[in-house]
């Protein structure tokens, strides 16, 4: 999509980290902004941010796992704006870490349904109009945790494999039917946001039961307890991811990678693929965070 300027973006998790970086830098290119969030406050605070960039901007108080709240966002979408052009299906969550048969049913289900629901929601509800009119982009917000899979992280992983693989088969579907809407997969690595406070946006009904179940973290191995400052020493800006997007967007490229720290675990992990080796081991995996 080359020509952005007077075009709508519809940018779920807009309220914070990398879609309200989207939400800032797509407002700069002149574009109206749908931002879509669960977090009422964040989001009234982010949208004010957008207008101060010159973006018409709608702010919709949304639930991306609820399919009846994300069918209102389109309806509120079109309504201020007319059909949208760039869908960034971005919102996610990260349950706490720890041993798979740790995490709890509510973990895993709170994960799911903001990190894959949340896109299939998504695709349903602005897909179709895309492909009538035949224009259009989908960013999917996946992760390097969709391209390899790092231990003590089992749901995150399956959710982002999982969005990694929807956005593979809408670009599959798509150039069979000969269409000319895009998607891009974009696979951050890390970046400096908010996501390690997720659980404030956690729904009470999926709380899990004992303080316990909450900490499963605590019990991880000693190395990994640098795991957060290293993670920040590393961390992109998400203004930087946002410009990598834009470009990929403009250019109609679908992998959207952040950074080379991850290639070679990446590859280690497609040659295993190739080869029918075991899948690497951690020390290929969590190398940028152990030892940069
Ligand atoms: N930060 C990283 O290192 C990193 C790395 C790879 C991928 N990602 C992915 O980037 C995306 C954005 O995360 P971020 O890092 O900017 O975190 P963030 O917490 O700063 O932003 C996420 C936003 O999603 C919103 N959200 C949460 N649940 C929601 C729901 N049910 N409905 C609507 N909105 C909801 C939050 O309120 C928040 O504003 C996520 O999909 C995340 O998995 C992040």
């Amino acid at each position: 999509m080359r020509d952005l300027e007077g075009k709508t973006a519809v940018i779920t998790g807009g309220a914070s980290g990398i879609g309200l970086a989207f939400a800032e830098c797509f407002g700069r290119e002149g574009m109206n902004v749908v931002m879509a969030d669960i977090e009422a406050g964040a989001l009234r605070r982010a949208a004010a941010r957008v207008e101060a960039v010159g973006a018409a901007v709608l702010p919709v108080v949304t639930d991306v796992g609820d399919e009846a709240s994300m069918t209102l966002l389109g309806e509120a979408a079109r309504e201020a704006f007319g059909n949208p052009h760039l869908i960034c299906l971005n919102a996610g969550v990260s349950a706490p870490t720890g041993p798979m048969e740790e995490l709890t049913a509510n973990d895993w289900r709170w994960t799911l349904d903001v990190n894959v629901w949340g896109i299939i929601h998504g695709i349903r509800v602005f897909l179709p109009e895309l492909k009538r009119r035949d224009e259009g982009h989908v960013v999917v917000t996946a992760s390097v945790a969709g391209l390899t899979s790092y231990p003590w992280m089992a749901a995150y992983n399956a959710s982002k494999h999982a969005a990694a693989s929807i956005a593979e088969s809408m670009h599959s579907e798509l150039r069979e039917a000969g269409s000319r809407v895009r998607v891009s997969c974009l696979c951050p690595g890390a970046v400096a946001t908010n996501i390690a406070g997720a659980e404030r946006n956690r729904p009470k009904e999926l709380a899990n039961a004992s303080r316990e179940e909450a900490e499963v973290v605590a019990q991880l191995p000693g190395d990994l307890e640098e795991f957060s400052e290293r993670f920040e020493a590393i961390s992109q800006t998400p203004a930087d991811v946002a410009e990598r997007v834009l470009a990929a967007v403009v250019e109609e490229r679908f992998w959207i990678e952040t950074d080379e720290a991850y290639r070679d675990a990446i590859k280690a992990r497609h040659r295993s693929i190739e080869d029918r080796t075991d899948p690497p081991a951690r020390g290929v995996i969590l190398g940028p965070y152990l030892e940069s």
